[in-house]
């Protein structure tokens, strides 16, 4: 894809024009969404008021307008537990899940490994670590799982590459 095609340049490219580029420290969503708003964020933060109280966002998926905002209060909610429980490892512990994930290798044999662990652990970081490496690999980052709750998805093709340290910190 042409740079000047992504929309996250389009997307730098609208926060320069208004001037806010500076202000907001602005940070890449860590996950690919079924759903995402991505794509319409200019149009979104264009219809944002200036001024806000609280932003509340009850059903967050990759929570790209709240990254693009970065608002100073907010409240995230979302009913995939394993999706609000990595949010909050990665906020507490960004460096070590991003480290953990990229412990695992790119390639098939590793990728339905890491599928078959268990999303349940003592340690915060696996279970965050597991979700964050499987939504990257996974056939186009769809979230699903079986009766028994758990996730069913298959390896996908050219699906770029981890969040980096630094996405992962910026996501804080
Ligand atoms: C289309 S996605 C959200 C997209 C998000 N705006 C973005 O840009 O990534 C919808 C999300 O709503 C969540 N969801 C659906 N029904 C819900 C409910 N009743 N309560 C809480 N979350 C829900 C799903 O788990 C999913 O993550």
């Amino acid at each position: 894809m042409p740079l000047d095609d992504d929309p996250f340049e389009r997307l730098l490219d609208f926060l320069e024009e208004r001037k806010i580029r500076s202000k907001i420290p602005w940070a890449r969503p860590v996950f690919r969404w079924a759903g995402s708003k991505r794509r319409m964020l200019p149009t979104l933060l264009a219809a944002m008021p200036e001024d806000y109280g609280r932003y509340i966002e009850p059903m967050v998926g990759s929570a790209c307008l709240f990254f693009a905002t970065r608002p100073r209060r907010g409240l995230l909610g979302d009913f995939n537990e394993e999706l609000m429980h990595t949010y909050r490892a990665i906020r507490c512990h960004p460096r070590l899940v991003s480290r953990a994930a990229s412990s695992w290798g790119d390639n098939s044999a590793t990728y339905y490994e890491v599928r078959s662990l268990s999303a349940e652990s003592l340690d915060p970081i696996q279970p965050a670590a597991r979700f964050t490496y499987l939504n990257r690999y996974s056939f186009n980052g769809v979230y699903r799982t079986n009766k028994e709750g758990r996730f069913n998805v298959p390896r996908g093709r050219d699906t770029g590459s981890l969040p980096s340290e630094a996405d992962s910190i910026g996501a804080r």
